[in-house]
């Protein structure tokens, strides 16, 4: 069994997330295990994977096809793996990702209807191997809700947020799929809870599963000796 623990961040735009990534940074800054965390993005995480970003969410040049855009997405994620995420996992780091396939199978394959849903899973899968989060902590935000949030916001979207309405409805049915096929690792919030409640609500579950973990880990080595 793999040592490390791999969480990941998953959501629609307007969910909530990267304040939630924000906070659970903060309290991991206080954490008795603090130099074990490595936390990284995607797409990017590395330096030829922000490259990838910047073509990937920009205007500035033509916009990638929806096939060429679901390889770039790869692209940069093959990269984060080999390069960060499985040497981490296999000194039993604990990785946090914001985000991880499940965006591409709510994104590219349910919203962008580039291929099934399973298509994308199986493409991910003989890419970079078996590769699985442990736990995923879903945001969940109905449209609606996430369109009334976008309407108050102030800053610029990227490309991916500009897409009509229909697209991010899609990409909340990717996320359910997915949630359903592999739902002994997620863990589904309801992104209208405050941002205090669902904090609390990550850092507990976090808890639990590290605890689990190390139980497996050390009923693994009584079973070796
Ligand atoms: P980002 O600025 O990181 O947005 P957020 O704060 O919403 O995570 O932009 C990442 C965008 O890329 C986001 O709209 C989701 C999209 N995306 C995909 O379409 N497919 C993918 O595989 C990944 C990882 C992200």
């Amino acid at each position: 069994m793999n040592k490390g623990l791999f969480i990941t961040f998953e959501g629609g735009d307007a969910c909530g997330k990267s304040t939630q990534v924000k906070l659970f940074r903060e309290y991991v800054e206080k954490h008795p295990m603090k130099d074990k965390f490595v936390f990284l993005r995607e797409p990017g995480g590395t330096e030829l994977g922000e490259e990838i970003r910047k073509l990937l969410l920009s205007y500035n040049l033509d916009a990638p096809v929806p096939k060429a855009e679901l390889m770039l997405f790869l692209a940069s994620r093959a990269q984060i793996c080999e390069k960060v995420i499985i040497p981490a996992l296999n000194e039993g780091k604990i990785v946090v990702a914001d985000r991880f396939y499940d965006s591409t199978i709510a994104y590219q394959g349910m919203a962008r209807g580039i291929m099934s849903p399973e298509g994308i899973l199986n493409l991910n899968r003989s890419i970079l191997g078996n590769i699985t989060p442990d736990l995923t902590f879903y945001l969940k935000l109905s449209p609606e809700d996430a369109r009334a949030r976008k309407l108050k916001m102030s800053e610029g979207f990227d490309r991916m947020e500009m897409e009509e309405f229909t697209f991010h409805q899609k990409v909340c049915d990717g996320y359910d799929y997915i949630a359903k096929l592999e739902s002994e690792r997620f863990h589904i919030i309801d992104a209208r809870k405050s941002i205090e409640e669902i904090h609390e609500e990550i850092k507990q579950t976090f808890e639990e599963k590290l605890i689990e973990k190390t139980s497996q880990l050390s009923s693994d080595d009584i079973t070796q000796q």
